[in-house]
């Protein structure tokens, strides 16, 4: 199936930190994508800035080497290349210094939108903001694009908010969690709200509990530095986790406008309860077959920073009193895979008899690989010899059903970029959600440095540490399988 394209308006969008890794892998090989798409206009304007030294053809070569290296193969053609090489610029710019500002000024074409996409460490947002209005660059028109992390806790997102807030109104600020860009992210939203078969069982009467899993098989390689500083909690949970968790137990919004989404998942953050010390495993990948040690890999043999986080958690409202939701996110595990499993209740009476070993509905959500969805559902099992049940998948692979390959399954950043030049907000947090979820988040952390917590080993290659198990297990229920 051939998706269908609507091109956006012609627009000026400047990178900031258009020489870095971010832009190399993810912000430039998405935007030449979705120009091969036919989405973005003769006469666009992009527009890289850092403090390296290149000319406009020399930042050429820089993109055409990122298109090569990370768009697929049969998307790299020669001439849309060219053309699309026609779109770039570059202009070098110390975000602390005053040099270039002139230049970019000079760049920016009136009555274009213009997007400003800071894909630097946050310590440059403030510099940048104000800048860019101190030279006239950026208008009560234009958007700000801001990449995670947003702060390491409560304090430091309210100051980074505050910061952004003198430049630009809340309406023109858009923070990226890429998570929210993935198609199955947003097909969760279709799923719940665009079919009436769900959402009359999805609540606790229906719903025994939610397992959210992002396991990762990568370790932390080369980003020990910034990650040990970090850990899971804040690398995968503050963010990526709870906007999934949002997403699955939000009320229903009365329209699919930008507020009134995210006024219903930030009431979601909110209804959290705290964590307690029994309810969560922190974890650390330590030496297995292949010698992987994350001390080793982070260049940190003291480090007391969590490659993996278990925890449960419970929403204090009417729809999910009762119901856990247990998350669970690692790196150096057995498999990638990200997924949202919604199990449900067994039904009130068996008129067959006592089952051995059968389990009840689960609707899986695949984020990666493989996105789909599959529905596990009971039946007969075939052939003579009364009623035994067993439990078979209503699979359904969206590569499989929309008739494409993964290829076509678009990155995040690149809907989440073209929506920013569309104006669209939706899938961008708003600076209350980043503070409700630091709020939740902090606590937790805090109580760990209190009690000076140290991770518990794992191999790698495993599903982490024997405690996560156990999380479960207490509760009579039990991990599905990482694989
Ligand atoms: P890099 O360190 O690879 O790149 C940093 C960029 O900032 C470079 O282009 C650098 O260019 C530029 N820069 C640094 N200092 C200045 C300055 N004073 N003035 C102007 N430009 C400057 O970082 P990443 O690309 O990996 O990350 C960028 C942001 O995106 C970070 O906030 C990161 O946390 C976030 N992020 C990154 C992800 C990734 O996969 N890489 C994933 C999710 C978020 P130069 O040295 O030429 O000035
Ligand atoms: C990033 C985290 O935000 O998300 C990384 O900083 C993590 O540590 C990555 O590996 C996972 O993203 P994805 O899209 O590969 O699941």
């Amino acid at each position: 199936m051939v998706s269908r394209v609507i091109p956006v308006d012609t627009f000026d969008l400047v990178i900031f930190g258009g020489t870095g890794d971010l832009a190399r892998r993810k912000i430039l090989p998405g935007l030449y994508v979705r120009f091969l798409a036919g989405q973005i206009p003769e006469g666009a304007r992009i527009v890289g800035a850092a403090r390296s030294e290149f000319d406009d053809d020399g930042y050429r070569s820089f993109v055409s080497e990122s298109i090569a290296e990370f768009v697929a193969k049969s998307k790299q053609d020669k001439t849309a290349i060219s053309e699309f090489l026609k779109c770039i610029h570059y202009v070098p710019i110390d975000a602390l210094g005053k040099g270039g500002w002139p230049d970019l000024a000079k760049l920016m074409r009136l009555d274009t939108i213009r997007a400003f996409y800071l894909s630097v460490g946050p310590r440059l947002f403030g510099p940048l903001a104000e800048r860019l209005h101190a030279h006239g660059i950026a208008n009560d028109k234009s958007r700000i694009v801001v990449e995670k992390p947003f702060g390491r806790d409560l304090k430091s997102a309210c100051a980074l908010n505050a910061v952004l807030a003198e430049s630009f109104e809340e309406h023109q600020i858009y923070r990226i969690d890429h998570y929210l860009g993935k198609e199955t992210v947003q097909n969760l939203m279709a799923v719940r709200f665009g079919n009436i078969l769900f959402e009359p069982l999805w609540n606790s009467q229906y719903v025994d509990h939610i397992q959210i899993t992002v396991a990762e098989t990568v370790g932390v390689g080369g980003r020990g530095g910034y990650y040990d500083k970090s850990g899971a909690m804040r690398d995968m949970v503050q963010n990526h986790m709870m906007q999934l968790l949002c997403l699955i137990a939000m009320e229903p919004p009365s329209t699919f406008e930008p507020d009134a989404v995210r006024d219903e998942k930030l009431k979601v953050i909110r209804a959290l309860d705290p964590v307690e010390s029994h309810e969560i495993v922190r974890g650390q990948y330590l030496e297995g077959e292949n010698g992987a040690s994350y001390q080793i890999e982070a260049e940190n043999p003291d480090s007391h920073a969590e490659s993996f986080i278990a925890l449960r958690t419970h929403i204090s409202n009417w729809r999910w009193n009762g119901t856990p939701i247990y998350l669970r996110t690692g790196k150096r595990l057995r498999a990638r895979v990200s997924e949202i499993a919604v199990v449900f209740k067994d039904p009130p009476h068996s008129i067959f008899g006592p089952q051995e070993g059968r389990r009840g509905n689960v609707l899986v959500i695949r984020l990666q690989p493989d996105e789909g969805m599959n529905l596990r559902v009971t039946i007969k099992e075939p052939g003579p010899g009364g009623m035994r049940l067993i439990e078979v998948p209503l699979d359904m692979s969206f590569a499989e059903a929309l008739g494409n390959d993964g290829d076509d399954i678009p990155d995040a950043y690149e809907r989440l970029i073209m929506d920013v030049i569309r104006g669209n907000q939706t899938l961008f947090m708003r600076g209350d959600e980043v503070e409700a979820a630091w709020a939740w988040t902090d606590p937790i952390i805090a109580a760990w440095e209190d009690r000076h917590d140290k991770p518990k080993p794992y191999d790698p290659g495993s599903s982490g540490p024997e405690d996560s198990l156990m999380l479960l297990h207490r509760d009579g229920r039990r991990w599905r399988e990482i694989r």
